[in-house]
């Protein structure tokens, strides 16, 4: 027997075979549809196994009258990131007094972020924070955000990501099941090294330097004339400590909460790219919501976004000096040579979406 699990529209989790069908009882407005080839007594212990599995898989819960929405996410608690999200689970709360709550799940638990927004897609997760770079492997608009140098600054970027462009890039990904529920300031994004310092781009020659899972950015590493390793993030702390690679490149706050600092000793704020982190919602769970719900959502995660902007700017303040204080040089280079050499690496890009997107946004 093999059987698959899918959940549609107004949600089927169906098991399928050749012989006979069981329906099992509906649970959360998931019809269970199921069939077997063995007998009848396998089919219904079976039948009852599955109903505990999704009990325990199902991103949307609901325990008596409160509905439980699992929220994963990649960084550690004491990072901004976390704080703006455990304040939105906070109003999700209050908002419906107590009929709705988010459980989250930190510092990468539920996988790494391209394995969350798989999860998403499949409904086994509600939720997920992550870095608009992974999403671009499945929603190739995204590609944009990880194009260097196209924000001139924080207020360019912001003006962007409050725009029509940025409100419809958190609904492109509808037809992959992954709908946006907002942006929060991931700052810029900078290249930290363990040995060898980078003052210009020719320093990162030979230099192995550790990525998000995002095609676009290898390509920059490359034009800047380093060697890409994509890595998890989860992962990078024992990458840089065992020579894995020679370095990475992060904002400030994720810098010092993932304690980087104890092992690179060089910060370069040549502040390539200004990547967001987006909030999502898995499509299945977001149907499955009334339409209160959803208001309680949305207005919790608008409210934990403007939350967020305010601990961002003093995170990466605290951050910068904290690793400065742990013995880190930090290097503020000449930025034109840096986006000198990556006009061509977003010239290729000519006659793809993201393209389009990165001239309306130079525009703004
Ligand atoms: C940022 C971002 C994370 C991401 C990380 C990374 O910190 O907020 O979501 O995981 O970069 O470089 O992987």
């Amino acid at each position: 027997m093999r059987p698959f699990l899918y959940a549609q529209g107004n949600q089927f989790c169906s098991f399928r075979s050749k012989r006979f069908k069981v329906a099992a009882p509906k649970i959360m407005n998931q019809r269970i549809v199921m069939s077997f080839s063995v007998s009848r007594l396998v089919a219904r212990l079976t039948c009852l196994l599955l109903l505990v599995a999704l009990a325990t898989l199902s991103g949307c819960q609901q325990h008596s009258k409160v509905t439980v929405l699992k929220f994963a996410h990649s960084l550690p608690t004491d990072h901004p990131v976390h704080q703006a999200i455990m304040f939105m689970a906070k109003r999700v709360d209050e908002l419906s007094h107590g009929t709705m709550r988010v459980d989250v799940y930190p510092g990468g638990q539920l996988g790494s972020e391209r394995e969350v927004i798989e999860l998403l897609q499949i409904g086994s997760l509600a939720m997920a924070k992550v870095s608009s770079s992974p999403l671009e492997g499945f929603i190739p608009e995204m590609k944009v955000f990880s194009m260097p140098f196209i924000f001139r600054d924080s207020t360019h970027y912001w003006k962007v990501l409050n725009s029509d462009l940025g409100k419809k890039l958190l609904l492109a990904g509808e037809n992959v099941r992954l709908r946006g529920l907002g942006y929060y300031d991931a700052g810029a994004r900078s290249f930290y090294t363990v040995k060898k310092p980078i003052y210009k781009p020719e320093d990162l020659s030979g230099l192995k330097i550790r990525v998000q899972n995002s095609n676009t950015a290898i390509q920059l590493i490359q034009a800047l004339g380093g060697s890409a390793t994509p890595i998890a993030f989860g992962e990078l702390y024992t990458a840089l400590d065992q020579g894995v690679v020679d370095g990475a490149e992060n904002n400030p706050p994720s810098v010092y909460t993932s304690r980087h600092n104890e092992i690179a000793k060089y910060y370069t704020l040549d502040k390539h790219t200004y990547v967001p982190d987006i909030v999502l919602i898995s499509t299945y769970v977001w149907k499955g919501l009334s339409e209160q719900q959803r208001q309680w959502l949305q207005q919790a995660m608008d409210e934990s976004v403007a939350v967020e902007r305010e601990l961002w700017k003093k995170s990466t303040q605290d951050s910068l000096k904290k690793i400065e204080e742990s013995g880190v040089k930090i290097i503020y280079p000449d930025r034109q040579p840096f986006a000198d050499k990556v006009v061509r690496m977003r010239e290729s890009y000519k006659g793809t979406p993201a393209y389009d997107l990165m001239k309306q946004i130079q525009a703004m």
